[in-house]
């Protein structure tokens, strides 16, 4: 029989959960059976996701940030259906492809003071890069990462994790690293000071919490390090490529960084991807000489599959005006779900910029509400936004996360496509929840207690 993978999908589709209990992560598929999060998905397409009954879903998760022009845009498809069909001479290695160079020809020019492109496969590899080629081009070691910080989970990127749930267990990490808070330019400079840092690597608005920093924050920091012969490295790894309503969030603030890190969205989120931009003092320090012409690379970086995807969503982000209509959506829906504070006693702020949402939660004023709140703290910190993001996707097939561990605050990061009706779909579902939430004893502080069960019993090590 011919080999036919749309056929093993229908015929085993209903498998999926039990092969991977069996043979991948079975504490996911825990997880996801505990919060009801199992749905059998048979589509999507733009913002939506459909189940196998045709419900459609709302999603603002948008696979971690990599589907900013929503699933399968079309001119993606098309453009990977024309490489795949193409017979190209892809990956030849001696030899440099076309779509690499037009990728970087096109891409470039949007990143203000960038000279040099190098392709990798993700963003934690291009996080690698950035680290290597700041040590290179400096001589020094040191790298700089803030507080709350992600930049990825493999060991050099994992050394810049401000979370400790990600490092505990896989120590030693890469020494030299140091944290200083976020948005906190007396601590930058102190650390500036001592002289051994090659790079401040900084995520423009931090992805764990949506924390955006003082209006004069990064281009001091950028300033700072200048003065200090450290390299200012922009992770725009979840915040660029339109997310914010600017291509790079650091354009917010007219920023002028030293390096500049991309992946997620830049290829549509059909294919891996991750670019390192960089100065062109940086990028010769690197690749220095002929002899050391692949000092640094990754196999499959440059695939024409990756570079074709990355170019036809550039061509869809200026086609459909995504990086503006990011900015006027996202501004709306942001102004929309802040009406929630003040007349819920729960959410204290509603932040973020364009596509970039959170909305943070925390201790009420009335008491009955005061001790539900503290009770459940006890048992985790934190569960108050799952009682917040499971209703959301129950009652209202909504799509979200909590933005991090024992985190406050619920996170937003949609496609930028997002209409006004989804906007309305998102403030009534809001709305409903939230109000919900400050009714105790109800249904929402039931489910508060089931959690709460769950979480002492998996700390305990039964669960
Ligand atoms: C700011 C930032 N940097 C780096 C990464 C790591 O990217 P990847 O998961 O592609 O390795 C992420 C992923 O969430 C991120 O948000």
């Amino acid at each position: 029989m011919s080999f036919d993978i749309l056929r093993e999908i229908e015929h085993r589709r209903h498998e999926r959960a039990d092969l991977h209990a069996a043979h991948l992560n079975a504490q996911l598929v825990r997880v996801l059976r505990t919060i009801g999060y199992d749905v059998e998905y048979v589509r999507g397409e733009g913002q939506y996701l459909y189940d196998k009954v045709g419900n459609r879903y709302l999603d603002l998760l948008s696979g971690f940030g990599v589907f900013a022009l929503g699933r399968n845009h079309p001119t993606v498809v098309k453009a990977l259906e024309d490489i795949l069909h193409a017979g190209l001479p892809n990956l030849v290695q001696l030899d440099v492809s076309v779509l690499a160079g037009l990728l970087a020809e096109r891409l470039l020019p949007r990143l203000a003071g960038m000279d040099n492109l190098f392709c990798c496969n993700s963003g934690a590899e291009a996080v690698e890069a950035a680290i290597k080629f700041a040590r290179a081009a400096t001589g020094r070691s040191g790298i700089l990462y803030c507080e709350h910080g992600f930049h990825g989970l493999t060991y050099g990127s994992l050394s810049l994790n401000g979370d400790r749930i990600f490092r505990d267990g896989f120590g030693p990490l890469l020494p030299e690293c140091r944290a200083v808070p976020f948005n906190d330019l007396e601590a930058l400079e102190r650390e500036l000071r001592k002289g051994d840092l090659a790079a401040f690597i900084v995520e423009p608005i931090q992805g764990k919490g949506v924390n955006v920093p003082a209006d004069d924050y990064l281009r001091a920091a950028a300033a700072l390090c200048r003065q200090h012969g450290t390299l200012f490295v922009a992770d725009e790894i979840q915040t660029g490529v339109g997310r914010t309503g600017r291509f790079l969030a650091i354009d917010h603030w007219g920023v002028e960084p030293d390096m500049v890190l991309l992946a997620k969205a830049l290829s549509g989120g059909f294919i891996p991807i991750g670019v390192v931009a960089t100065r062109r003092w940086i990028f010769e320090k690197v690749f220095d000489r002929m002899d050391r012409a692949v000092v640094h690379g990754s196999t499959f970086s440059k695939n024409d599959m990756a570079m074709a995807a990355a170019l036809a969503t550039l061509h869809v982000l200026d086609e459909e005006r995504l990086v503006e209509r990011a900015e006027e959506t996202g501004d709306a829906l942001r102004s929309q779900l802040a009406t929630m504070v003040g007349r819920h006693e729960f959410v204290k702020a509603v932040r973020g910029k364009g596509m970039m949402l959170g909305i943070e939660f925390g201790s009420p004023r009335r008491l009955a509400l005061k001790a539900a709140w503290a009770a459940l703290e006890q048992a985790n910190k934190g569960l108050f936004c799952q009682m917040i993001t499971i209703p959301l996707f129950k009652r209202h097939r909504i799509l979200t996360q909590v933005a991090g561990h024992a985190s406050h605050v619920v996170k937003l990061l949609p496609p930028l496509v997002l209409t006004e009706d989804d906007c309305r779909w998102i403030d009534e579902a809001f709305e409903d929840v939230v109000a919900d939430s400050h009714r105790v004893p109800g249904a929402i502080w039931d489910l508060g207690r089931t959690l709460a069960g769950h979480a002492v019993r998996a700390r305990a090590g039964a669960g």
